[in-house]
């Protein structure tokens, strides 16, 4: 008789943050991203019968699973097909703090804590590639040709040097990012957002081109600024990578009304971060106490949440908790 290692297993993950690069990251160019201190467990334990999902979106059986979440359904079925498992016998929850849909990668972290959470169910070590070739069925789902960027920040604990096909660099700034992140309360349209730099793409490519050299090149003096420790100049690339998106037509009205509000507020720089066309956006403070007025500000301003926190610490402060 085979002999389970557990009955119960837990598995997180962390959200992330796009500092720099997103969109260009599709086309090769470098991104750099880091772990968002919001976070998501998936416990799997033992049941008789057909696999039942507890989530804040459906709960039941998984052969019922809804459309938006299909990218789950297939990676669970193929994470307990790649560990010889049969399809029963278990039910799956998903507590998720991370709002769905809003540039910060919660259908990846989602998966990433799913996969953990099978893996040790059955006592299996997970390496790093088979995280990510399992995460990346689900974010195929969602994304239709995702750069993988979501997942391969999620599961480090660091800021990441991240350009498609090529090694993930780890980035260990030298001094912390007092970082407040609003959320405009309107999904993301990564898709659509992504669908639209490619249309325009094909339309324009010189004027596309130029915009994704020059965020090639921001990336490249933050990353340079991040070792340095130069918040200054890193919240001087911020808003020039915000004018870059502003051009390839993927912030809107709300990212850029927040995005003044910040600045407004004295933040070093600020941006939108992920897909764009709603979601959320970030903004560099001085120091913590600053990132905190920032986060207020946003949130009286009209962000329907937000939050600050520092880079050296996996603490995440809400501006009403
Ligand atoms: O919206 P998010 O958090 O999934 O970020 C997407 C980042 C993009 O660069 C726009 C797309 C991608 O696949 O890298």
């Amino acid at each position: 008789m085979e002999i389970d290692a557990n009955t119960r297993a837990i598995g997180e993950s962390h959200s992330k943050l796009i500092l720099l690069g997103e969109h260009a990251v599709v086309y090769g160019k470098p991104a750099i991203a880091m772990p968002f201190p919001l976070k998501v467990r998936c416990i799997v334990e033992e049941t008789i019968g057909h696999v039942m999902l507890d989530s804040i979106i459906y709960t039941g059986v998984v052969d019922h699973m809804p459309r938006e979440m299909q990218g789950i359904a297939a990676c669970m079925k193929e994470t307990l097909n790649y560990l010889g498992k049969p399809l029963e016998n278990l039910s799956i929850s998903i507590d998720s703090c991370i709002p769905l849909g809003r540039g910060l990668g919660s259908s990846a972290a989602v998966a990433i804590a799913m996969v953990r959470a099978l893996f040790a169910f059955y006592g299996k070590e997970l390496s790093k590639e088979e995280l990510f070739s399992l995460v990346q069925i689900s974010e195929t789902y969602a994304h239709g040709n995702p750069s993988g960027i979501d997942m391969v920040s999620e599961a480090s604990d660091c800021p990441v040097w991240f350009e498609k096909g090529k090694e993930v660099l780890p980035l260990k700034p030298t001094a912390p990012l007092f970082i407040a992140v609003a959320d405009t309360g309107r999904m993301a349209d990564t898709r659509t957002a992504v669908d639209n730099v490619k249309k325009r793409y094909a339309a324009n490519p010189e004027k596309v081109e130029q915009s994704l050299e020059k965020i090639d090149d921001m990336a490249n003096k933050a990353k340079a600024a991040l070792l340095k420790g130069d918040i200054q100049c890193i919240g001087e690339l911020l808003n020039g990578n915000q004018q870059e998106l502003v051009k390839l037509g993927v912030s809107d009205e709300g990212l850029n009304g927040l995005v003044q509000r910040a600045l407004k507020a004295g933040a070093l720089g600020a941006k939108l971060t992920g897909g764009g066309m709603g979601g959320c956006m970030l903004a560099l403070g001085k120091n913590m106490e600053h990132a905190k007025l920032i986060a207020k500000e946003l949130r009286e301003y009209g962000a329907s949440n937000s939050w600050y926190f520092s880079t050296d610490s996996d603490m995440l402060y809400g501006v009403y908790e």
